[in-house]
């Protein structure tokens, strides 16, 4: 059985960055085989991760739709391709979805590529899956239900109604078969009374806090794979001390 973390929210709020320290939470706990699905169109978990990228599935899908098997047929070529774009990092894999495919497709490609992915995903303990704004890819490529959904906010009001709309869509959806828990992240000191009041009275339970780090800013800026922050880090410690309660390990 896989166990599938999602983490989402709104722009910017870290949620790459989390879903990186995630990633190294897993591996560091021996939680492997672990796939990392970047599930951002603009791919940059990888990034985060220190992995180079040979490809997106949304390249394989275009290119089965252009009629580019290479003489295969069709199931082997995706076979083919959706393993070269698994990308092998220091105790877990990395794949990225790269673009959607267009409003309304539900072209053979596609169908191909989900089956692919569901076989792809089974041999795996965790996935981990990075979204981009809003949730609704999610389910179109990945047929896997959510065990765990992260939101991701930092401490502003409408960040934090994101955040809700983003559960409240998960739910709709019928993709979430576990629990969610929101994370404040990128926080400058710590959390006034107004901003727990606002979290009281969205449905989220907030499971704790990531400070604003400045070796991470700085981390970022210099290019250097966030993920990769001293053990010490405040950043990375908190987030640790985060999985610690959400994994029970
Ligand atoms: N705790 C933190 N302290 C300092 N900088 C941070 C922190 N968390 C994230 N950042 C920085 O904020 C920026 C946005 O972070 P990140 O890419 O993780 O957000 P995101 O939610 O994935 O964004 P997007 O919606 O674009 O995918 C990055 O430059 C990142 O390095
Ligand atoms: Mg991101």
């Amino acid at each position: 059985v896989t166990t599938t973390i999602a983490v989402a929210g709104k722009g910017g709020v870290g949620k790459t960055t989390i879903a990186g320290f995630l990633v190294r939470f897993l591996v560091e706990y021996g939680c492997d085989p672990i796939l990392a699905v970047d599930a951002d169109s603009n791919s940059n978990l990888n990034e985060v991760l220190n992995l180079p990228l040979s490809g997106t599935l949304g390249e394989t899908r275009e290119e089965m739709k252009k009629g580019k098997s290479q003489g295969m047929t069709k199931d082997l070529f995706i076979k083919k391709r959706v393993s070269e774009c698994v990308m092998e990092g220091e105790g877990y894999d990395l794949i990225a979805m790269g673009r959607p495919e267009g409003a309304g497709c539900y072209c053979a490609a596609n169908h191909l590529l989900t089956d692919c992915i569901d076989k792809l995903a089974s041999n795996y303990k965790y996935l981990v899956v990075d979204n981009e704004a809003g949730m609704e890819h999610i389910s179109r490529v990945i047929t896997q239900q959510i065990d765990i959904l992260l939101v991701i906010s930092d401490a502003s009001r409408r960040s934090l109604v994101t955040a809700q709309r983003v559960q409240n869509l998960a739910v709709e959806m019928k993709i979430l078969s576990g629990k969610t828990k929101l994370i404040v992240s990128n926080l400058y000191g710590a959390l006034t009374p107004d901003i727990l009041t606002v979290i009281k009275k969205l449905d989220l339970d907030l499971i704790g806090c990531i400070p604003n780090d400045s070796l991470l800013a700085h981390y970022d800026l210099k290019g250097k794979a966030t993920s990769s922050l001293p053990i010490d880090n405040q950043a990375l410690k908190s987030a640790f001390s985060i999985f610690h309660k959400i994994m029970k390990f």
